[in-house]
């Protein structure tokens, strides 16, 4: 179904928040003419597919867990960390699967994570104010006049570092990392003693269980659910220029796509119903979701789901609500009720991260787990009550065993946050935490599925 009215460059015409500005626009336009030369990242079938993934989400048949790091970072770039990521979302997955008795569809944010909104448009240091750090994508984090400078040769370099993530990805996917039989092998050396053991009890009874069917003839040779699995690509749609060049016309359909990922987001700081981001992505056949944060309204609502789901269509839309442990119990159930009769199709997740962001006395940016699961509960109390589903969970996470946030069984303390304190952005869960979380969520899910 074509949009009327839209073309790949029609945000051109509306106001884009949160931009960079290029002091170069010739070798801004040269990146651009060349990247629309580049294959597209992901295919417009895969996009289809995890809609209708998405679409047994909005139904309660599934449950989306997304997740990744908050920036992807040019210097962080391994395969170690790739793997180590993947392998997490694995073990997340399959607790909540097992645990939780339900079907796991799984985003990683990844392969093209790099722009990210800010709060002020400079920063100062010691009297000296430069433009803020906007992502590996478009400037370099240093405090520097020529690293802060936003260079349009970066959009290349995260394109071509999105494509060798993929890649690996999809070897994992589909190469026997993914296999059911070596579910053993996801724990990574570093978790912690506790939510090993407990992966690998369950783990142990996957395995009877595998061993069980196979003597009943059902076996990864003729289940390929059993040694593969799906992984789907998301970021956060924010940098246009970018997607715009990544958007194709499917051959098949006819429709347009946004070939730079599976699904795209856009975030709470630019999702201004006149504005450029939602301008674009209403025009490009992907999954797509929108930042809900505390001051959202019920306009607000029904105006993305306008624009960005004209037709209703189950799986289109994705609501992520990101308002903090305790104004979420305040603003979502009257959100909540004002839209119900609507009949609206909505996948609703959760990020329990953005709301939740505190100072510790260090002067590090941190969460608590505590806040982060308190959120977590509240969502699926509030859904229930209402009589909506809890579709998903979208995480700030890493398969490293980084201390950004306090809490968890691993109990970090604001002291011991400088131990290993790496992310480019905001603080994400580490692998340990993710593990831990995923089993929390997992008992409640279960309650949801009863
Ligand atoms: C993010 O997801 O990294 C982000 C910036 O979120 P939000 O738009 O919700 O603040
Ligand atoms: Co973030």
């Amino acid at each position: 179904m074509q949009n009327v009215n839209w073309n790949p460059k029609s945000w051109r015409d509306r106001i884009a928040l949160q931009q960079p500005v290029y002091k170069n626009l010739k070798a801004l336009e040269e990146v651009e003419k060349e990247l629309s030369k580049y294959p597209p990242l992901v295919f417009a079938g895969e996009a289809r597919s995890l809609k209708a993934h998405l679409a047994k989400v909005s139904k309660g048949k599934a449950f989306l867990l997304q997740g990744g790091d908050c920036a992807e970072s040019f210097t962080d770039f391994n395969a170690v960390r790739i793997r180590d990521l993947f392998k997490v979302i694995l073990q997340m997955a399959v607790v909540l699967t097992y645990a939780g008795a339900c079907p796991i569809v799984k985003v990683g944010r990844l392969a093209g994570q790099f722009a990210k909104p800010r709060s002020s448009d400079t920063e100062t240091i010691g009297g000296v104010t430069l433009p803020s750090y906007r992502g590996d994508i478009i400037n370099g984090m240093e405090f520097s006049a020529e690293a802060r400078e936003a260079n349009p040769k970066r959009i290349l370099q995260a394109y071509h570092q999105s494509a060798a993530t993929l890649n690996l990805i999809r070897a994992f996917a589909q190469g026997g990392l993914a296999d059911l039989n070596q579910v053993q092998k996801w724990n990574l050396d570093f978790v912690d003693g506790a939510q090993s053991e407990r992966f690998s009890d369950m783990a142990s009874k996957i395995t009877q269980a595998l061993a069980f069917m196979q003597a009943c003839g059902i076996t990864a040779e003729n289940t390929p659910t059993l040694h593969e699995t799906e992984f789907f690509t998301s970021h956060e749609a924010l940098l246009l220029n970018y997607e715009e060049a990544l958007t194709r016309k499917d051959h098949l359909t006819g429709d347009w796509y946004d070939c730079s990922a599976h699904m795209l987001w856009i975030g709470e700081r630019t999702r201004n119903l006149e504005g450029a981001h939602l301008e674009f992505l209403r025009g490009v056949g992907n999954p797509l979701g929108v930042k809900i944060g505390p001051n959202a309204t019920r306009e607000d609502i029904l105006g993305i789901c306008d624009i960005l789901n004209p037709h209703n269509e189950a799986g289109r839309l994705n609501l992520i609500v990101r308002m903090g442990a305790n104004v979420i119990l305040d603003k979502l159930p009257k959100l909540l009720e004002s839209v119900k009769s609507e009949k609206r199709e909505i996948v609703w997740s959760i990020d329990p991260m953005h709301g939740n962001t505190t100072k510790a006395s260090s002067g590090y940016k941190t969460r608590s787990f505590d806040s982060i699961l308190n959120e977590v509960k509240a969502f699926f109390e509030i859904h229930r009550s209402v009589g909506t589903y809890a579709g998903g969970v979208h995480l700030e996470m890493t398969g490293e065993d980084v201390t950004e946030c306090v809490g968890g069984m691993q109990a970090i303390t604001e002291e011991n946050l400088g131990c290993n304190y790496n992310t480019q952005c905001d603080p994400r869960l580490n692998a340990s935490q993710a593990v831990e979380l995923s089993f929390l969520i997992a008992d409640v899910l279960k309650n949801r599925n009863l």
